[in-house]
């Protein structure tokens, strides 16, 4: 089977099972939150989901490469007053399936909708959970690094003794910092929470990610040439995101008119990489020129 720069229909669970082992460098992926959306593309019962996603992240955990990284972008939903267990069940089951559970990111929804409830207010924002096959895997920081900002003049305006020297972890976990080694840096390492807006141009699909999600992630854990997947890919906003970023791509879909949809919409990426203006010296963050 042709897989490579394809977005293919089917189920990610057998559709996986054609694809080597170790050929992936980065899964990124959103799956269909339990039972939401059941009147577009079919919800999972919340009670069900780690039975239903566990034999997928098998296949996951296949074809990683051993240096690679999976980012499940996922949210509990809210059963019956409270917020249900399924991702906390998940991450403990998925470690006994041999994956660490390497660090979470949170993206903040920053227009999420005003609302009220009688007993929790707006949700605005989602985990990205991190899981690793082992604990050194590619990472390419600078990639992702952001301009030092505000922070600098409120922070670094007033610098305490300890601040000046390497303030020991109190809570004992071998880390420390130097604040004043940030001073006059243009450029700082960003934190684990993302504000990034939602979609709104809806892209005829009902929960599409921002493009600029996936690229952050594609950014910070792969390199040029690398191989993404996205195991139910929607819209197609991960394989745009790679595409755009001199990736390769593979993509999967239950849906044949998500399929047809995202195929439409990165045939004109593709076409633009391939313009003859858009490949003359480009490079990308890592400063590496795109190959011919
Ligand atoms: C949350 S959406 C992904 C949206 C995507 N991130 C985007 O930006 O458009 C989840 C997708 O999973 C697909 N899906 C559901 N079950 C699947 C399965 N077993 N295998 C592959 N895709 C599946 C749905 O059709 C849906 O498009």
């Amino acid at each position: 089977m042709e897989y490579m720069n394809q977005i293919i229909q089917g189920d990610c669970e057998l559709v996986l099972q054609q694809i080597p082992d170790a050929s992936v460098d980065l899964i990124f992926t959103s799956p269909p939150y339990a039972d939401q959306r059941k009147s577009t593309y079919g919800g999972v019962k919340a009670d069900d989901y780690v039975k239903w996603f566990l034999p997928k992240t098998e296949q996951f955990l296949r074809v990683l490469k051993p240096t690679g990284t999976f980012i499940l972008n996922i949210k509990e939903r809210v059963v019956n007053g409270e917020r249900h267990t399924y991702v906390i069940d998940l991450i403990l089951k998925m470690r006994e399936q041999g994956w660490l559970w390497t660090e979470e990111f949170i993206w903040h929804k920053k227009n999420s909708y005003p609302g009220k409830w009688p007993n929790r207010f707006r949700d605005s924002w989602e985990r990205l959970l991190q899981f690793n096959k082992q604990k050194k895997f590619n990472m390419y920081q600078e990639a992702v690094m952001v301009p030092v900002g505000d922070w600098a003049q409120d922070r670094l305006a007033n610098l305490s003794e300890t601040d000046k020297t390497r303030d020991v972890s109190k809570v004992g976990s071998g880390f420390g910092k130097n604040i004043s080694n940030w001073l006059n840096r243009e450029m700082v390492y960003p934190d684990n929470v993302i504000h990034m807006a939602t979609e709104c141009g809806n892209r005829n699909h009902s929960a599409a990610f921002p493009t600029d999600l996936p690229s952050w992630f594609i950014n910070l854990f792969t390199q040029w040439g690398d191989v993404v997947l996205d195991p139910f890919i929607g819209s197609g906003t991960t394989a745009a995101a790679a595409i755009a970023l001199g990736r390769k791509f593979v993509g999967i879909d239950i849906s044949s008119e998500y399929c047809q949809l995202a195929r439409e919409r990165i045939s004109g990426i593709q076409i633009q990489l391939l313009s003859p203006r858009s490949s003359q010296g480009a490079q990308d963050q890592h400063g590496n020129s795109r190959p011919e």
